[in-house]
């Protein structure tokens, strides 16, 4: 496919209705609605109404979404399972661990609710969690990871990019610490696939996932797992389902026969208006190419990490790139007004925790962080310093 610089930055932005009026900087939430997307839930409905159940066209283009996933993870198809959420495949990766033999989960401060709360309810099952926590700068060495990483851990979950924060772990050294002990490691990526160029055979972790809501652009309601091929023959899930099995139309009640390929992580009807607009919005990263959008977006939280410098915030983000990616984050004093005065100027961030949280994308250009740097200035009082 052409990449060409005419596909990001200001040669895409009237594919964005909302930036014709809107400053959008929260794509760690949800990516922009684009032309594209719009159209795809029509044909999707057209489709419907035209020629009634689809159903062949469906699974196709299920594997459609999985191709499309695994280049944007620079994996094979086979290593990748189409999920409705994180949720679904962190839950499927868990149902597959032999929690007898290897009973503790290892997961980072960092990792999203859904993550530490999947690995708690495996308590329930025997397992002991423990937790990885930042240094006083907020960052969480691979060393620290090592302190309690053994022969006795089954699986360590390390999040590429903290939504909190704007952290990003080195998942690689995470993951051959991990394996040096026998163990899995799990990369959730949701705030990092599609903004930055992610190859999951070269860093070498076992699992990833994340979902189209936030840089692929696409809806809620549609994610990936991938999972090393290597592993495929070990790996077991017993929360499965009927798209999970080696054929599906054989409509079989009689035995459990995953798929042998990472589909046996997937589970039941696959979520298919979802499908079409993750595809739409997949399509619109392809063709700017995630090592452009990585360049672009990387050059722009810069620009503003340095004016952020300049007006005295507290920057939670690390300001070296190789320790971030598309979110930065700032302290505030009360976060909540914060938001909402940068909202009154058509300015869309978002909070967690006393963080402001700005995010930029490959639809995002330099007038996008001189605004909100403008309006930082003016609501300084809001700003810790
Ligand atoms: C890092 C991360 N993981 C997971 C999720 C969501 O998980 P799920 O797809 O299960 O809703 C989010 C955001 O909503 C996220 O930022």
């Amino acid at each position: 496919m052409a990449v060409t610089a005419a596909k990001l930055g200001a040669g895409i932005r009237t594919e964005f209705p909302i930036l014709a009026h809107t400053t959008y900087l929260n794509s760690c939430s949800q990516g922009a609605l684009s032309h594209r997307v719009r159209a795809a839930y029509e044909e999707y409905l057209n489709g419907w109404d035209e020629n009634g159940a689809e159903w062949g066209v469906w699974v196709e283009r299920a594997d459609a979404a999985r191709a499309a996933f695994g280049r944007l993870l620079h994996a094979e198809s086979a290593e990748l399972a189409v999920t409705t959420s994180v949720t679904q495949g962190v839950s499927g990766i868990v149902s597959a661990l032999d929690l007898r033999a290897r009973p503790k989960i290892v997961i980072s401060e960092y990792e999203f609710p859904t993550v530490g709360q999947i690995a708690h309810a495996q308590e329930l099952r025997g397992a002991e969690v423990v937790h990885v926590r930042p240094e006083a700068d907020g960052s969480i060495p691979p060393e620290r990871f090592a302190e309690v990483i053994d022969e006795r851990t089954a699986l360590v979950c390390c999040t590429t990019v903290s939504y909190r924060t704007g952290h990003r772990h080195d998942v690689g050294a995470i993951a051959r610490l991990a394996q040096g002990q026998g163990a899995l490691c799990l990369a959730d990526s949701y705030q990092a696939v599609g903004a930055i160029d992610f190859d999951v055979h070269s860093l070498g972790i076992d699992f990833a996932t994340g979902g189209t809501v936030k840089y692929l652009l696409g809806s809620s309601g549609l994610g990936f797992l991938y999972v090393r091929s290597g592993l495929l023959p070990q790996l077991l899930p017993t929360q499965t389902g009927w798209f999970a099995d080696e054929d599906i139309f054989r409509m079989d009640i009689s035995d459990y026969s995953p798929a042998a390929d990472a589909r046996r992580f997937d589970a039941g009807t696959p979520p298919v208006p979802n499908i079409y607009a993750g595809l739409a919005g997949m399509s619109l990263i392809e063709e700017a190419g995630t090592a452009a959008i990585e360049e672009h977006v990387s050059a722009l939280a810069t620009r503003l990490i340095e004016g952020l410098d300049e007006l005295g915030a507290v920057v939670a983000t690390p300001s070296d790139p190789a320790h971030r990616g598309p979110l930065v984050c700032v302290r505030s004093t009360d976060v909540r007004a914060l938001v909402e005065a940068l909202a009154a100027e058509r300015i869309t961030c978002s909070e967690r925790e006393a963080n402001l949280r700005i995010s930029l994308h490959l639809y995002n250009v330099e007038d996008d962080v001189d605004r909100v740097l403008d309006a930082l200035r003016r609501n300084r009082s809001l700003l810790a310093h």
